[in-house]
């Protein structure tokens, strides 16, 4: 047996100043999106936003239900309309939103990791994650796969 390591790279920082315009405003918009969220039941407000190759800005967020598991997360309400109805279109990044004081963003749920890999996938150009916290602090990661080390995909079966 041979030990074997996977390292992931990702970027940190404290400023969306950092980002280009539009990514600001991406985020901005992400953030402020965190009132639509439905969550009576967690009081967990996420809030999810993607930018199209055309540059256009789309957004979701959780949407609880009172029979617990039919409860959705903010990034796949979001992806699931994305490609409903921009089937044509590839998303170039994501950023998703936990409206919760917490001084380090949240990363996203294994389904919801496994959602994104199956979208990076199938437009086959990666789509950059970006989490943001309340505090304003953020993660990047170059695209989903960095998030789903060892991923399951269609190519095996
Ligand atoms: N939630 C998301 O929206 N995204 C995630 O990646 C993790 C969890 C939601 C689901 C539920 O409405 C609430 O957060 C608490 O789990």
């Amino acid at each position: 047996m041979e030990d074997k390591l996977i390292q992931v790279k990702y970027k940190e920082g404290n400023s969306i100043e950092a980002f280009d315009d539009s990514t600001q405003s991406l985020i901005r918009e992400t953030i402020e999106f965190a009132s639509n969220a439905y969550a009576p039941y967690s009081n967990f407000h996420v809030s999810a936003g993607l930018m199209l190759d055309n540059g256009k800005i789309v957004k979701g967020t959780n949407v609880e239900n009172a029979s617990y598991p039919v409860s959705i997360c903010a990034e796949r309400t979001l992806l699931s309309h994305t490609v409903s109805n921009y089937p044509k279109n590839k998303i170039q990044k994501i950023a998703i939103y936990v409206d919760k004081d917490l001084s380090e963003p949240v990363p996203p749920c294994g389904v919801c990791r496994q959602t994104l890999l199956e979208v990076e996938k199938r437009q086959a150009q990666p789509i950059e994650v970006i989490l943001i916290s309340k505090s304003g602090t953020y993660i990047v990661f170059e695209k989903c796969a960095d998030l789903l080390p060892l991923y399951f995909d269609g190519e095996v079966l």
